[in-house]
């Protein structure tokens, strides 16, 4: 089962994963990361700042989840700007090593597998930082996602396109299509970290977490793969039913075991 951290604020929760980011790199300076946009995992990619200091970070290897599909690349929302602006730029690391699916017109009948020959050629994902929808979503797989799909072009959700209109001038700006790894294509990474905050994450974690495994919520996906950890806050918590559990798992949690 994933393991569930529940920790008072997301800075706590940014300084958690952090650590482990931080020693995933020391441990292997070509460690790929998968790497997630939305407001949930800034502040790991803050508290990792510092962490990297002095850090020599040149081949440090990343995959993005997803991207929109035709959004002009120059765009500033367009998820590979995203990623340069939120985690390759503040972190120094080198753009050529980190990756994003191809959102262009052009391309996009092979580009979903190109994505993933790219991540298998790299050796797959170490560590996927995930984020979870307000409808369950991971990655950009919206309910009904296969469990077995790999990365390809989905619909967004009126939902999904309302959440992330704040990030564009309306809603109808907002693309409709994107290009996202699968839910197959996340389960192959080897310790997924998935992160939520605040009331309105509540019900997904949840059902992620302790729900039946069920396209309809594809976060539930989690509970298929061996290595979860699950970091969340109180408010993000407060609707699960083994909170207690949890939490005495964790602080007896043996010193010799990492995140
Ligand atoms: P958020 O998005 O981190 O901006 O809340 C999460 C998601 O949609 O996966």
């Amino acid at each position: 089962m994933a393991e569930v951290i529940i920790v008072p604020d997301a800075a706590a929760a940014g300084a958690l994963v952090a650590d482990e980011i931080a020693s995933l790199i020391a441990a292997d300076p070509e460690v790929v990361l998968g790497l997630a946009t939305g407001s949930t995992p800034l502040p790991v990619y803050e508290a990792l700042r510092p962490r990297l200091e002095g850090v020599d970070v040149s081949k440090v290897r990343g995959f993005a989840l997803d991207e929109y599909v035709g959004i002009d690349p120059e765009h500033p929302e367009s998820y590979r700007n995203v990623i340069r602006r939120e985690v390759v730029e503040p972190l120094g690391l080198d753009p050529a090593r980190i990756n994003t699916p191809n959102g262009a017109l052009e391309t996009i009948q092979h580009a979903g597998d190109d994505y993933e020959k790219a991540i298998a050629a790299a050796g797959g994902v170490e560590l996927q930082i995930l984020g979870i929808g307000t409808d369950g979503h991971i990655g950009f797989n919206e309910p009904g996602s296969s469990f077995a799909s790999s990365t390809r072009v989905k619909t967004l959700t009126e939902q999904t396109k309302k959440d992330n209109a704040r990030f564009f001038d309306s809603v109808d700006q907002v693309p409709t299509h994107c290009i996202t790894q699968g839910l197959g294509t996340i389960l192959r990474a080897r310790h997924l970290v998935l992160l939520a905050f605040g009331e309105g994450k509540a019900d997904a974690v949840a059902g992620a977490v302790e729900g039946p495994v069920s396209a309809s919520l594809p976060g539930s996906a989690i509970q298929l793969h061996p290595r979860v950890s699950v970091v969340v806050d109180e408010a993000a918590a407060s609707r699960l039913r083994r909170a207690d559990y949890y939490r005495y798992a964790w602080d007896n949690k043996p010193d010799w075991q990492g995140l």
